[in-house]
């Protein structure tokens, strides 16, 4: 691997985050060489700790990477560094430049600065406001801000927060973070789609019948209802993952790889996904929050839940997108927690054709699975084996093995990797952020206003509400992955 050198300043350096996704990655592109010598990593966070302590943390948090030893982890952790930081003081923020120099000379980094906000996004705003106050960003070196999401809360904050830190930086150099699209099956759609004349040419709707995504978590709410409560399943999924999964399923083939002309057609997508009527919104979409069953608490009663809350642990739904291909399928999602099984999946179901000589033949149905298990799964009709001439569902398959999934990069060691090179092909554009949210908000809009279904609440443990099959029966139509 080539070596990149890069200073990074993380905020929140002592956040969930930071241990969790954050040091782990940096660990790993450590031990694969593609950060060596030249580089350094400044933590801050409000709290007052000599280095040794943040070094201890890092070192926590990366025992468990595969190839840690003594030795590598030791090492590793000499390129860290900590200065507490209250983010509204700007004169914090010209201590905290000073010692960004002097560290960046030590390890002679030549390359670019990093500010990655691994932190509550209330303040993302005034510490990109911060950072251009105290001169951050009128040196001769490369600034890249990253940032998490939430990116607002509805349309109107989240152009807010844009516009307070595009005052800082310009939207070239700034990366925001879908750790969806730093996944190795969804970052194999469009090389599956577009490589492949044998997919290409039939990815259209004189041949697909319906899309459907399911992204269904096993997990409940866990220690995160200060967040879930004023997220639900539209905000927390709906609206960053399986919007950009939509985007990558439904773009037009895009003039090159180059992030410009890729994003602009994932943004066309969204774009044409139009305001939706009174009857659409109240017909194409279903929520449901989880209450106790097979051995789980509620929602309502969990840990820093509201006991009248209305928030919404499961979320269905239909778009229909219009673009050259594949105007008028409908694209099917659901998303919830406390469901029976992890799964995050696409099912593409092609038409059945009913007028040559196997009117009875059914869809085929081509299946990217992408967690836990990942690979492709590709249903197709066949004689039945035997003397007759019935015909038989068979299935091929490719999964992903153990030895392979080791070989995978972590979504977010990737995408810190494209960070270091610049590449912003798989982060996520302003213009989709507004289109989706603008899809969001109308969803949300209409739910405040209406009264809770009878079917609001589902078992956990369970598929979720029923109103989400029936949500794709009335289009007769049926969900592939049944659970
Ligand atoms: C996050 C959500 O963005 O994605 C979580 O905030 C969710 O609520 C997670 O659990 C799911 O990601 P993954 O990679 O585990 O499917």
């Amino acid at each position: 691997e080539k070596e990149n050198k890069a200073l990074f300043i993380i905020f929140g350096g002592s956040g969930d985050l930071a241990r969790r996704k954050l040091y782990p990655s940096l660990f790993r592109l450590y031990l694969n060489g593609v950060l060596k010598k030249d580089f350094a990593v400044i933590g801050t966070s409000r709290r007052e700790w000599p280095d040794e302590y943040y070094e201890n943390i890092v070192m926590d948090s990366i025992k468990e990477v595969n190839g840690a030893t003594d030795e590598n982890t030791q090492s590793f952790v000499k390129h860290f560094f900590y200065q507490s930081n209250d983010v509204n003081d700007v004169e914090h923020f010209h201590i905290l430049k000073q010692r960004a120099s002097k560290i960046a000379q030590k390890f002679n980094v030549n390359g670019p600065w990093i500010y990655y906000l691994a932190m509550a996004p209330t303040l993302f705003g005034t510490i990109a406001k911060n950072l251009a106050r105290s001169d951050f960003l009128d040196s001769n070196h490369p600034n890249r801000l990253v940032i998490e999401k939430p990116f607002g809360h509805d349309f109107d904050s989240a152009k807010e927060l844009n516009d307070e830190i595009k005052q800082a930086f310009s939207e070239d150099d700034i990366y925001r973070i879908d750790h969806y699209l730093g996944k190795e099956i969804v970052q194999n759609i469009v090389p599956l789609r577009f490589a492949n004349p044998i997919l290409k040419e039939v990815w259209n709707n004189k041949f697909i019948s319906n899309i459907q995504i399911t992204l269904t978590e096993e997990v409940g709410v866990e220690q995160r209802a200060g967040y879930y409560e004023n997220s639900g399943a539209l905000r927390d999924m709906v609206q960053n993952h399986i919007s950009q999964i939509i985007t990558l399923l439904t773009m037009e083939e895009p003039l090159s790889l180059n992030p410009k002309d890729f994003v602009n057609n994932k943004y066309q997508v969204l774009a044409s996904i139009n305001n939706f009527s009174k009857e659409e919104l109240k017909n194409n979409f279903v929520r449901g929050q989880y209450r106790a069953g097979n051995g789980f608490l509620g929602y309502r009663e969990e840990e820093g839940v509201s006991d009248d809350s209305k928030i919404e642990t499961f979320a269905a739904g239909k778009f229909v997108i219009q673009n050259n291909i594949l105007n008028g399928v409908p694209i099917y999602f659901r998303t919830g927690k406390r469901l029976k099984q992890k799964q995050s999946r696409v099912d593409v179901v092609f038409k059945s054709k009913k007028d040559g000589i196997y009117s009875e033949a059914q869809s085929d149905v081509l299946s990217i699975l992408i967690d836990p298990v990942s690979g492709y799964r590709l249903k197709y009709n066949g004689k039945s084996i035997g003397d007759n001439r019935n015909l038989d569902q068979f299935s091929g398959e490719r999964i992903l093995k153990d030895a392979e999934h080791h070989q995978m990069p972590e979504a977010y060691q990737r995408l810190v990797h494209d960070v270091l090179n610049g590449d912003k092909t798989n982060f996520v554009q302003w213009q989709e952020l507004s289109a989706s949210w603008k899809l969001i908000d109308q969803i949300i809009g209409f739910w405040n206003e209406a009264p809770l279904s009878d079917e609001f609440f589902y078992e956990a443990g369970s598929m979720g509400p029923k109103s989400a099959n029936e949500l794709v029966a009335r289009d007769q139509n049926y969900w592939v992955y049944q659970g």
